[in-house]
């Protein structure tokens, strides 16, 4: 058992690492690393360095002579060197170690993807390597020599020295050990150039396998529009003579932020319109950006220690969020972030996983990687940005960059850079930070018409989450807005900040009562219950200024209607209407219409009745959603067969967001029609489609109709090789199917020699495209759960993080009924008493299961 890690226990380590030097000799089975470490005491006691189990030890040297046997001690994880060992001063401490990479099916340390030599540290993977002080506020510049007869060899920083089976790299940054990388292989790049604000010549390549180059192009271009955006934005330039990426197929995550050498899934690189959809396109955009931000807020000021997390993360995913708005709708890119957050991250709030933040413990840090701490962590500073205003938030990343570039730091220094610029006391909004769950905000209305005064009352309340029972109000920003019943919009957007538990704010001199138009823009990440007619919310969808707002009263309605026809109510005529007078709205962005057109998804109604006290039941969920589905087809067919034809995009095709935004709206029609035409349409679109994304539109739409083994023959026939597709072949199919269908084929998928569980995106677009089933992953027998474990079981001996990362489809058990829980409680058991379950898996059970 892994032991629980404390933020209280923070220690600076008691020496200074002055470089790191690092020769290593690549082979698949015995890669030879040899590492010198420049040394300096700051403090008494031994050395203490991390390692893993797969270390096999060969030498340890002290200013070039072996330590004494008595004085150094090998444990599991650590080696240690005694006090008295240890000379006054600078000294070099030089190890060489041999590790098996062939045999690293983890992926986490250096290992071998295809052929392909690479690595992956963060967060603790270094130590995989060689004995390190594996910690990230222990920053070193690196010297490294690679030695292997692979044409291609790369590490951080700048080429320095190159021969046959030789290359030097030198990374003048200071950096953690997680930021440290190397890829060896039989690599091609496509290549470009960047020239700085200030005049830095920078080589840029985007590395792929032989024959994958023609997909490569997107990405690259990505690169550049971020680095020119960070500069505009943020005034951030890039610091080296090259920017490296590399794709492999075989990894934990999306992608790595290594210092000058991005290590990426392949997924988030390759693309062309025969191979990835839009969606894939727009992710791509944005993760290569995210990667290339990371090179300031992350890489130039890193994190004190892995509680800190978020400081990366959360503001990272701000500034990818700022960049793709920037790119393409922002208005759209809201929404679709909001929809991201609830699905996953009021989800992980509201059941036994939540957390803050910034937690304050931790067994795996593996296990941390979470909505939480990535889109929360975005939320929180958009509030803050918010808070300040847009100039408070300029001055204070520019002092944030000013004061600690070079720094290993925490969210207190965050937050004083914003105290210090704007001289705004903190202390309230920290909780944030530190208090998980989901504040509800309830408002009511008092409206005095002799007065013409609305006095709009709130309450927060934030339900106890695992350790932290009770929770002390936030500050909390929300946006408000007045309509009057004609929908005109009588006050503009103001920020309330409440503080206190209750809270009141006065709108005076109003003519008439109006419409209050709550949390624009999402100012804050609450859920909210407010007492507001179908008309008023009908009004709202008409006439919002606000598109987020706008949105969000359709969606609430929809919901309103799913959640009654799921405790077995009619539907609310009122919904049809009000789509009806969305429908005729012509001048509505397609992206933004498409979003409209979009009904909650199964697991967000599940989710929205139990906030409500009631007990969700998955099949009842899924007959109301379709009821509902076939119900707006029926009304609307014309309409929407209109805006097939109106958003049939010319060719050619380009992802941006245009278009893409033209064959959403197609496709969301299309899924609706597909409801009452038997899939009819959808073999249409099918057999005309000239690119993915219309072929996955139709694709999902045909599976549904049990008509798609035409379609799927072809695109198994057709991209047998290519394993980006394939892995839609294996998502796309379980997941359409009928509820009842959807298990038989996740397994007929499970059984094919191609579902390859060391592939980590194989094994996620099976087992996740199953659990986005929702009602067949909670069906009442059980079956589902058990399928689930199954896999999980079977993973955790060969990947234990991905093993881990997966056990989140069943942190929703505790919704369900008594059946259900008792059906998931069995299967989390199973995995539980496995033997020899790996730590990852054992924290996520566990947590599930408490
Ligand atoms: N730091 C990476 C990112 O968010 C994610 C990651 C974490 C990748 C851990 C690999 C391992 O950009
Ligand atoms: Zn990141």
């Amino acid at each position: 058992m892994a032991e629980t890690r404390f933020l209280a226990d923070y220690r600076p380590w008691p020496f200074r690492l002055i470089e790191t030097r690092l020769d290593i000799t690549l082979a698949p089975r015995g890669s030879c690393v040899r590492s010198e470490l420049a040394l300096e005491r700051t403090g008494p006691g031994p050395l203490v360095l991390d390692g893993g189990a797969g270390l096999h030890t060969l030498s340890v040297c002290i200013d070039g002579a072996a330590v004494p046997p008595e004085a150094l001690a090998i444990g599991g994880e650590a080696l240690t060197i005694g006090d008295r060992a240890l000379p006054e001063g600078r000294f070099t401490l030089s190890c060489t170690v041999e590790i098996d990479p062939e045999a690293n099916t983890a992926l986490e340390g250096l290992y071998l993807s295809g052929g392909i030599f690479c690595t992956q540290c963060e967060a603790e993977g270094f130590r995989h390597i060689t004995w390190y002080p594996d910690r990230p506020d222990v920053m070193a510049p690196f010297r490294v020599t690679l030695r292997s007869d692979m044409p291609v060899l790369l590490s951080n920083g700048n080429p320095v020295a190159s021969g046959p089976g030789w290359a030097e790299w030198h990374d003048p940054w200071p950096k953690p050990a997680y930021l440290f990388a190397l890829v060896a292989g039989d690599l091609r790049a496509v290549s470009g150039r960047f020239a700085t604000s200030s005049g830095r010549e920078v080589a840029l390549n985007v590395w792929v396998r032989p024959g994958d180059e023609d997909r490569a192009g997107f990405a690259l271009e990505s690169l550049v529009k971020a680095m020119r955006w960070d500069e505009t934005a943020y005034g951030r330039e890039y610091d080296l003579d090259v920017f490296n990426i590399v794709a492999v197929d075989d990894f934990n995550m999306g992608a790595m932020e290594n210092k000058g050498l991005n290590i990426f899934n392949s997924r988030l690189v390759l693309a062309s319109p025969e191979t990835a959809t839009d969606s894939d396109y727009e992710r791509i955009e944005a993760v290569i950006a995210h990667e290339y931000f990371h090179n300031w807020t992350g890489n130039r000021i890193t994190c004190r220690d892995w509680f800190q997390l978020c400081l990366k993360e959360g503001l990272t995913v701000f500034r990818d969020q700022q960049f793709t708005s920037d790119m393409r709708s922002a208005a759209v890119k809201r929404i679709e972030d909001v929809v991201t957050l609830r699905a996953r991250q009021f989800r992980e709030d509201a059941g036994p996983l939540a957390h803050p933040p910034r937690p304050d413990r931790y067994e795996e840090i593996n296990n941390f990687y979470t909505a939480t701490v990535y889109e929360k962590g975005a939320e929180v500073i958009g509030m803050l940005r918010r808070l300040v205003g847009d100039d408070g938030y300029r001055r204070a990343l520019d002092l944030y960059f000013d004061r600690h570039d070079g720094q290993a730091c925490t969210i207190e220094d965050w937050l004083k850079v914003f105290e210090d610029a704007t001289g705004r006391d903190l202390t309230q909004f920290k909780r944030w930070y530190t208090d998980a769950g989901t504040p509800r905000l309830t408002m009511a209305e008092d409206w005095d018409q002799g007065a013409g005064r609305l006095t709009l009352r709130f309450r927060q309340d934030t339900a106890p989450t695992p350790g932290q029972p009770d929770k002390p109000p936030r500050v909390i920003p929300i946006a408000v807005g007045l309509l009057s019943p004609n929908g005109d919009e009588v006050v503009p957007t103001r920020v309330l900040e409440m503080t206190d538990a209750e809270q009141s704010f006065a709108f005076d001199g109003l003519g008439g009562r109006p419409v209050v138009s709550l949390l624009r823009g999402f100012s804050a990440p609450v859920t909210v219950d407010r007492r507001i007619s179908r008309s008023e919310r009908a009004l709202l969808v008409a006439h919002d200024t606000d598109p987020f707002a706008r949105w969000e009263a359709a969606d609430s309605l929809a919901m309103d209607s799913l959640v009654a026809m799921a405790a077995g109510a009619g539907s609310d005529p009122a919904l049809s209407y009000a789509y009806g007078g969305v429908l005729a709205e012509r001048a509505m962005d397609p992206a933004f219409l498409a979003l409209m057109l979009r009904l909650p998804a199964e697991d967000e109604i599940a989710a929205e009745m139990a906030r409500r006290g009631a007990v969700p039941d998955p099949d009842a969920i899924h007959r109301a959603r379709e009821a509902l589905m076939t119900e707006l087809a029926t009304d609307h067919a014309r309409v929407l067969d209109q805006i097939m034809a109106e958003m049939d995009c010319p060719l050619p095709y380009a992802p941006d967001a245009a278009q893409s935004g033209a064959r959403s709206a197609r496709l969301a029609a299309l899924a609706l029609l597909s409801r009452i035409d038997g899939g009819e349409r959808a073999q249409a679109v099918w057999d005309r489609a000239g690119n993915m994304t219309e072929r996955m539109g139709a694709l999902t739409q045909l599976i549904r109709a049990g008509r798609a083994e035409g379609a799927l023959a072809w695109m198994e026939q057709r991209f047998a090789g290519n394993r980006l597709v394939m892995d839609k072949f294996f998502t796309v199919q379980p997941m359409a199917a009928a509820p009842d269908r959807a298990l038989p084929v996740a397994r007929a998928l499970a059984a094919r020699p191609d579902f390859d569980i060391r592939n980590p995106n194989r094994f996620r677009a099976l087992i996740g495209g199953f659990g986005a089933n929702h009602a067949a992953l909670h069906a009442a027998d059980g079956s589902g759960y058990d399928f689930v474990a199954d896999w999980l079981i079977r993973i955790d001996p060969v990947n234990p993080q991905i093993a881990a990362r997966m056990c989140s489809l069943l942190e929703t058990w505790p919704r369900y009924d008594e059946g259900r829980r008792a059906h998931a409680r069995r299967a989390l058991e199973r995995i539980a008493a496995l033997p020899g379950l790996s730590g990852n898996t054992a924290e996520m059970v566990t947590r599930i299961l408490a």
